[in-house]
């Protein structure tokens, strides 16, 4: 069984030496991409962290949501089982300079546009794979994370809390597009990603 999992922000410049990102840490993303070896090979897919690289994955890192499209499209074929844990920016700056912007010539808001959703691409283009995503809500969490698991065409979507971002634990409900749903306690993010594995992973061994 293969996996390509994300992990991580994503970062969208303005210009060499600013961007707008998000609190992501990665951990969730890696301690899923860590759980993953006991049952096949991992393509784990970063943003930037500061966390040591994994052993034993194939690691390919990147910047902004379009590398982000870029290295999951060209890795999803061969994927049985992806998982989008990454906080990927929904919005990036339409122009970015080629040099730090000054500001004396800065405009006082920037014009953004949207980044491709790479997990509704996934959904349809979907062939056989296991596709599960992740929803960080502050509100209306269940219910956000339904439409969301129906929007996209998921198998399974992990809803979290926002105090997930950057904490060593995380408290998850998982749930099915067969209607299953299951909320575990408070976790180290090593066990929630353990527990996410178990539910997930098709029984066809
Ligand atoms: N995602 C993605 N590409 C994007 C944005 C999000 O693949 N450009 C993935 C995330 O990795 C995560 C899920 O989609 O698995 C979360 O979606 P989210 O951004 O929270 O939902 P949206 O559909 O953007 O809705 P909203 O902003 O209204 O919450």
């Amino acid at each position: 069984m293969r996996f390509l999992i994300t992990a991580g922000p994503t970062r969208e410049h303005l210009d060499p030496v600013r961007f707008l990102s998000n609190r992501s840490s990665g951990k969730m993303g890696y301690a899923l991409a860590e759980a993953a070896r006991a049952h096949g090979p991992v393509t784990l897919v970063s943003g930037p962290v500061s966390l040591p690289v994994p052993s034993g994955v194939e690691f390919v890192p990147v910047v902004s949501a379009a590398e982000m499209a870029e290295a999951v499209l060209r890795h999803y074929a061969e994927a049985d089982v992806v998982i989008m844990a990454a906080a990927v920016c929904d919005f990036r700056p339409k122009h970015v300079a080629a040099h730090k912007r000054k500001k004396q010539t800065m405009e006082r808001s920037l014009e953004l546009e949207p980044t491709p959703d790479i997990l509704a691409e996934l959904g349809r283009r979907k062939t056989r794979q296991v596709l599960v995503g992740f929803a960080l809500e502050t509100e209306n969490l269940e219910a956000s994370a339904e439409e969301k698991l129906r929007r996209k065409n998921l198998d399974w979507i992990v809803a979290n809390e926002a105090r997930a971002l950057d904490a060593a634990t995380n408290t998850v409900t998982i749930i099915g597009a067969d209607g299953t749903r299951e909320s575990l306690p408070e976790l180290p993010k090593r066990d929630a990603a353990v527990a996410i594995l178990e539910r997930v992973l098709p029984r066809r061994r």
